[in-house]
């Protein structure tokens, strides 16, 4: 089989790749913003320390009595309330001033808005081996007669291919096609043969570096 993809189907997969940019490093994009504004006065190893990510996460403000930090809610956090104007407690931080941007704030309000990580769950480079990600689904019924459906999930456009073999890897039944990325439902119709257990090979490419491949069993009971 020879895929044919033309480039315009590979757009979904960088839009994928431009939201997940979007999400925040603390390293590259929050810790900055500490060194620069405040770890002149919180730089130390008692009370709010902001010198680091582990510092930041087990930091307790004294007179909110709770981590200056809450996971995924920004509203909530302490830190966020320090940053912006009329805080509960004390002084708006840095305290005299000048305060944080309004793109300064919403950065680390998105960052604990995702869950205060270290680094986000999926990073580009994990994206990318999108094969990781293409899915058997089984097939059903099973066992069957003479009609089952083979279902896959495609993580992005692509041709794939359906071929049914012996338990012993003879070829008996092929099918294929090109699909937009999700679930894709097959109808397999071994009428023809006769009970036994067969296996299927599920392969998908998208481009040039991306194919995969998986397997599984289906019992025709006649
Ligand atoms: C010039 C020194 C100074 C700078 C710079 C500064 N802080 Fe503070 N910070 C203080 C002092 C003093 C307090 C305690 C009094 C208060 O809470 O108003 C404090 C308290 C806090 C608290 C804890 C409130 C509590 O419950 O005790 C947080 C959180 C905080 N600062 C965050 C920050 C952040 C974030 C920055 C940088 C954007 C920053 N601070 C910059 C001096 C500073």
């Amino acid at each position: 089989m020879t895929p044919k993809i033309l480039p315009a189907i590979l757009l979904p997969g960088l839009l994928i790749s431009g939201m997940v940019k979007a999400q925040i490093i603390y390293e590259e994009d929050v810790q900055p913003i500490f060194n620069e504004h405040c770890t002149v006065c919180h730089g130390g190893t008692s009370g709010v320390s902001l010198g680091s990510y582990d510092q930041v996460m087990s930091s307790v403000g004294d007179q909110y009595g709770e981590d200056i930090v809450i996971a995924g809610e920004p509203d909530e956090s302490p830190l966020v309330d320090k940053i912006e104007a009329n805080p509960r407690y004390g002084v708006r931080m840095p305290q005299g001033g000048p305060y944080l941007s309004d793109e300064e704030i919403s950065l680390i309000r998105q960052w604990i808005e995702e869950g205060a990580h270290e680094s986000p769950p999926t990073r580009i480079a994990d994206r990318e081996e999108i094969p990781g990600r293409f899915e058997l689904r089984g097939n059903y019924p099973n066992p069957f007669n003479p009609i089952t459906t083979v279902r896959f999930y495609l993580p992005r456009p692509a041709s794939w291919s359906l071929t049914v073999y012996t338990a012993s890897g003879s070829y008996v039944w092929e099918d294929s096609g090109w699909s937009g990325a999700g679930e894709v439902a097959i109808p397999v119709n071994l009428d023809a043969l006769s009970s036994g257990t067969y296996i299927y090979v599920v392969e998908m490419r998208a481009d040039q570096t991306t194919h995969a491949r998986l397997s599984g069993r289906m019992t025709l009971l006649k």
